[in-house]
């Protein structure tokens, strides 16, 4: 399977499973539901969430990390996750 697949497996969080909602961290093939369940199993930092997860510590420096940085943002505040993460129309940076 090609690196950087969107088939890629996440090896994180002890699951082996192909991702299943869109990808947030491109670089390291994180998806949105494995960034979430990070959050909401007691990451609430964002040291915490790249070391959980390893998004955001990609090839391109970090370009999701505004992406991240909101969705913890908007559940420390709501209890909830952004809808859609990484929004369609967000420049890519690679
Ligand atoms: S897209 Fe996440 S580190 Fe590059």
């Amino acid at each position: 399977m090609p690196r950087g697949s969107h088939l890629q497996r996440d090896h994180r969080l002890g699951k082996n499973r192909l991702p299943r909602s869109p990808i947030v961290c491109r670089c390291n093939n994180v998806d949105q539901e494995t960034i979430e369940k990070a959050i909401s199993r007691g990451c609430h930092d964002l040291n915490q969430i790249y070391d959980a997860t390893t998004a955001g510590v990609g090839a391109c420096g970090g370009s999701c990390r505004r992406f991240i940085a909101v969705m913890l943002e908007t559940y420390i505040k709501n209890g909830t996750f952004p809808k859609e993460a990484r929004p369609q129309n967000a420049k890519k940076r690679r």
